[in-house]
């Protein structure tokens, strides 16, 4: 796919989200994103639970081995997350903030794992979310009220942004979103959060639009909405990636790979759609966790249990 892709945008990098286990103990795996894809988004092993599980230590070991397989295969890499209050190690999510003097002690601690973390990576990733899902789950338009936000305040994406463009200057930094992949609320709130960010002083190049399409009645993305989307944010001067694209079969895999073309060929029609990313392989290693707490394989990828989907097929044609 990145092949075909580089015929015509060969500034647009095809990725996946990786995980090393599967990459090490699965020849299919290896294979499927070795051979389909440009770029990696490590799925977990870059997220500050991994990175920091206490204060002070920290774990690359994952995060490196993946890079160095994406980096000898000639992969970009997209970083996944400073900033995200779901993926928080307890120690950073408990940080206290009440007094004045308990928040300069958080800011201390936080403004240290950017720094570390981002120096250590510095000059291995072309791009990186700098915030991730940063308003309320229920799909609302206000921050979360994390310990970077009890700490620093609602503008803490500027103090990540710049904490981040002082580690390393030279990665682009996007908001990375879920549920603002077409106009309406949220996405007005995510634009909004991106340009003051930079008003302010911050460093974002753009804005990751997630596209998970769990069910095809309610979150499906039409060609109409993501052209207007594309080019709202491409007014503003920022860029847009398609970060975590996936597409349930639920509604019939013609279905399914009607959508995934709708999004890949729109992506790739417009200069401010920079990447598009899946967000994983195989349904092989593809769980989520249904309504009743239970664990259910996911039906939503370009390959599964080895093979390529007819979604795959269909975006190759396209
Ligand atoms: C998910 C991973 O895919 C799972 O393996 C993990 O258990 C939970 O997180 N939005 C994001 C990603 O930005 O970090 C999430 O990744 C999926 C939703």
């Amino acid at each position: 796919l990145q092949a075909l892709v580089a015929r015509t945008r060969p500034d647009v990098r095809v990725g996946a989200a990786a995980a090393l286990g599967p990459l090490s103990a699965d020849a299919d795996y290896a294979r499927q994103l070795i051979g389909e894809f440009g770029a990696i988004t490590p799925e977990n092993a870059m997220k500050p639970q991994s990175l920091s599980p206490l204060p002070g230590v920290y774990t690359f070991e994952e995060a490196d081995a993946l890079l160095d397989v994406a980096e000898s295969r000639g992969m970009a890499v997209h970083g996944h997350t400073i900033a995200f209050t779901e993926a928080m190690p307890g120690w950073m999510q408990d940080l206290p903030t009440g007094s004045a003097e308990d928040r300069r002690a958080s800011a201390d601690a936080l403004l240290d794992y950017v720094t570390t973390v981002v120096t250590h990576f510095r000059g291995r990733l072309a791009s990186l979310d700098v915030v991730n899902e940063p308003f309320d789950v229920d799909q609302g338009t206000d921050l979360q009220q994390n310990v970077w936000y009890r700490t620093f305040g609602p503008d803490y994406p500027v103090v990540v942004s710049r904490a981040v463009h002082d580690a390393d200057p030279d990665v682009a930094q996007f908001i990375n979103e879920n549920g603002a992949d077409v106009p309406g609320p949220r996405q007005d709130a995510l634009l909004d959060l991106a340009l003051r960010t930079n008003e302010l002083g911050g460093h974002i190049a753009g804005v990751g639009l997630q596209a998970h399409v769990y069910d095809l009645g309610t979150d499906a993305i039409s060609v109409e909405d993501l052209t207007d989307t594309l080019d709202t944010f491409g007014a503003a001067g920022l860029q847009v990636r398609i970060s975590e694209n996936d597409v349930t079969d639920a509604e019939g895999t013609d279905a399914q790979a009607e959508q995934y073309v709708a999004v890949l060929t729109t992506c790739l029609r417009s200069p401010t759609c920079v990447a598009y990313t899946t967000w994983g392989v195989d349904d092989r290693y593809d769980w989520f966790v249904d309504e009743d707490g239970d664990l259910q394989q996911g039906h939503d990828l370009l390959f599964d249990d080895g093979d390529p989907t007819p979604a795959l097929e269909a975006v190759r044609r396209a």
